[in-house]
Order: structure tokens, then C-alpha cells, then sequence
């Protein structure tokens, strides 16, 4: 493993992982291809760019001649593919672009790899291919059920993989991570969403009752989880990756605000998301063999995530124009008028 190239490295965990092994791994040169869609930012880049082990390449991981382009300019041997669009309440609006990257990207990406003779695979999936979890804890060999146009698609993607595992023998890791939080998250998702609107007094759409519950990881604690799995899982294995901490929306929103000072009456509970999924939670047994440990409390890890948005008003304020304003308009005025 020398040359590893980090798909979807602009967005909010692929960036994290970018900044961890290009400082960890001097050796390890790291080149990351990135989309730049509405998700993607070099400025969660900055920290690493002038490093010399480090490349940024624009490009679609569903174009072929960009893939081949990344693939031989720079002598890949590894690929760690990070990238997808994201968003659940955008892939009820238009699931369009999650067939593109999450389905049919994943496999341009694959196919190109094998052909290049690329000699490690890491795909990063999530919990929520295994959709709701009523009770107990999802182990890897559960089946899927996927309730999101989001989830189906990484499920998708997911089973591209292992067919290239089983039928061309790719050396391939599949991870699954739960709800990941942190620094340099796109404003969309609860927490960074949450803390950007708490911060300028503005209410916050709470989906249904609230009592929805997810598992909840620190970006760094998913980076190293990534790394373990990356140097030291199966070939052809998946490896779920989990805070073990588990919370209802509501409770995670109002640790938030007191953290910030503000009050419990910026919450205000609208419609509920279409087919949402009451509850995640897995197993990670099986990561934990391999050495990994989360290094994070929740209550440590939300405590430097509320201080990071706070003193970064650099990066959140100029996302928040423009595209972003569109999309709040469309997911969130007529919710937050139907709440009056
Ligand atoms: P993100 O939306 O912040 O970033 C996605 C990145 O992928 C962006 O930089 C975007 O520009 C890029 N991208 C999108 N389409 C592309 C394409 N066709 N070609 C090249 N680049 C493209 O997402 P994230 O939260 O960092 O998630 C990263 C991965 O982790 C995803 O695969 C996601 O499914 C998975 N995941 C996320 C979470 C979470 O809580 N955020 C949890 C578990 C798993
Ligand atoms: P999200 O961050 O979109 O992650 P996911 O859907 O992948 O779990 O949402 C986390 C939880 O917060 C989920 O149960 C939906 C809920 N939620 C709200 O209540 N209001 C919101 O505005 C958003 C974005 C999410």
C-alpha cells in the first residue's frame, strides 16, 4: 500500500480521513478525487494542502476516463471510496443523483480499479442499509432492508462490491459506519444543521415526536475505524462501525443548545421525514477484534464539535447562501408552517 486514492475526500468524513493519513502515513501518498457537488469543499482540504504527500483531483467516479486518468497518472495500488451523495431527505426529494454515484459510480469505480490491478478496496457504507432496528444490535451478516431511496442506493453499491470480491476475487472491505458528527459537516444534517441555525436564534425543525434514536460517532473515531479496517480486515468482509451510543434526536438536540445557551423554545416539532427509520444500532464486535477502541465520549465529542462551529463562521457562513437556501426553502417552509 503506497499510492491510496480517496474518493468523495472533499466531503466531511473522506476529508477527515484524508487529513489523518496524510499525517499519520508520511510514507502513504494520498490523492483525493472529488465531484466538488454541493457537498463537497476544498476548504476541509486546507489543513493538508501543502503537504507533499498529498494531490487533489477533480473528477466523477462514474466517468470512466477520469477514473483511468486518476488511476495511472498517480500509480494507485489502494482505493478508499468515500464518495456518495449523502442526504436521506434529499433522496426523498430526487433520488436521481444517488443512483448516479451510490449505485453506478461505485461500480465504474470498481471496475476501473480491477482492471488497474488494484490490490486493496475499502468501500464505506452505512448502518442504514439494514434499515429499522426495533431492538437489539445489527451484526454484519443480517440482512439488508433499506427503507430510504439513500439506503437502497448504498445497499446497491454495497452488493456491487462483494460481487466483485466473489465473481473477480478483489481484494475488497466493506465498513459501516452509524451517524457521524464533528467538524467540517455539511450544514444539513442534524447536528451541524441544528447548531449553524441555534447559533442565529432561529427554530429548529424537529422531525415527528423526536424519540427517533441513532448511534452516535465521532468523524475521528469512524477515520480510525476506517484505518483499522483498511490495514488489518478480511478480505471480502464487512465491518460495522458504531459510537455504541445510542440517543433520541431530541435529547442530542437540547444537549446542543445547552451547550450554546440557548433555549429549549428554538425546537419546534414539524411533520415527520416520509418513511423514517425509528431506530439504528449495531454491533461492532467484530471491528473491536481487529484492535479498534473509539477514542471519544459522545459528551466530549459534541462538546469540540459545538466549539469547532462556533469559531468557524468562516466555513459554514459562505455554504449557507445560494444552492443551500434553495433547499432549506423546499425541505423546511411548508414543515415549519404546517407547525404553526
Ligand atoms: P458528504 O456528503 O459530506 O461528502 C460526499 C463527498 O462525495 C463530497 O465531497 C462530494 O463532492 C463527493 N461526491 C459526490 N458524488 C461524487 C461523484 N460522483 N464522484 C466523486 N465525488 C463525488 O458525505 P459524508 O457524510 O462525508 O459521507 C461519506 C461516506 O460515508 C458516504 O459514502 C456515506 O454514505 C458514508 N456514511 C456517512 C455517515 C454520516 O453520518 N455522515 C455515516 C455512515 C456512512
Ligand atoms: P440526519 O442527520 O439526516 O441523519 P440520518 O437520517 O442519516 O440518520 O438525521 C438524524 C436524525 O435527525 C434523523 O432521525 C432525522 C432527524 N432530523 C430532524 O429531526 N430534523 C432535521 O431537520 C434533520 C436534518 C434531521
Amino acid at each position: 500500500m503506497k499510492n491510496i486514492l480517496v474518493t468523495g475526500g472533499a466531503g466531511f468524513i473522506g476529508s477527515a480521513f484524508a487529513r489523518y493519513m496524510t499525517e499519520s502515513y508520511p510514507d502513504y501518498n494520498i490523492i483525493v478525487l472529488d465531484k466538488l457537488t454541493y457537498a463537497g469543499n476544498v476548504d476541509n482540504l486546507l489543513p493538508i494542502s501543502d503537504e507533499p504527500n498529498y494531490r487533489f483531483e477533480r473528477g466523477d467516479i462514474a466517468d470512466r476516463s477520469a477514473v483511468v486518468k486518476a488511476l495511472q497518472a498517480h500509480d494507485i495500488d489502494t482505493v478508499v471510496n468515500f464518495a456518495a451523495e449523502s442526504h436521506v431527505d434529499r433522496s426523498i426529494l430526487d433520488a436521481d443523483a444517488f443512483i448516479h454515484t451510490d449505485v453506478v459510480g461505485v461500480y465504474i469505480i470498481l471496475d476501473e480499479a480491477k482492471k488497474h490491478g488494484v490490490g486493496r478496496f475499502l468501500h464505506v457504507s452505512t448502518d442504514e442499509v439494514y434499515g429499522d432496528v426495533e431492538e437489539g444490535f445489527s451484526v454484519e451478516t443480517d440482512s439488508f432492508a433499506p427503507n430510504s431511496p439513500y439506503a437502497a442506493s448504498k445497499a446497491g453499491g454495497e452488493l456491487m462490491v462483494r460481487s466483485y470480491h466473489v465473481t473477480h476475487g478483489m481484494n475488497t472491505v466493506i465498513t459501516r459506519g452509524s451517524n457521524t458528527f464533528g467538524e467540517y459537516q455539511y450544514p444539513e444534517k442534524l447536528l451541524p444543521f441544528f447548531i449553524t441555525e441555534a447559533l442565529d436564534d432561529h427554530l429548529l425543525p424537529l422531525y415527528g415526536d423526536g424519540m427517533q434514536v441513532r448511534d452516535w460517532l465521532y468523524v475521528q473515531d469512524h477515520v480510525t475505524g476506517i484505518d483499522v479496517a483498511l490495514h488489518k480486515g478480511v478480505s471480502g468482509e464487512a465491518y460495522n462501525i458504531a459510537g455504541e451510543d445510542s440517543r433520541y434526536n431530541i435529547d442530542v438536540a437540547k444537549r446542543m443548545l445547552d451547550l450554546l445557551g440557548k433555549p429549549e423554545s428554538l425546537l419546534k416539532h414539524v411533520p415527520d421525514r416520509e418513511g423514517h427509520d425509528r431506530r439504528y444500532a449495531m454491533n461492532c464486535d467484530k471491528l473491536r477484534a481487529l484492535g479498534w477502541e473509539r477514542a471519544y465520549s459522545f459528551d466530549s465529542a459534541i462538546k469540540l464539535t459545538v466549539d469547532w462551529y462556533r469559531n468557524s463562521e468562516w466555513w459554514w457562513r459562505k455554504i449557507k447562501t445560494g444552492e443551500y437556501l434553495e433547499y432549506y426553502k423546499r425541505q423546511y417552509a411548508a414543515r415549519l408552517a404546517a407547525a404553526e
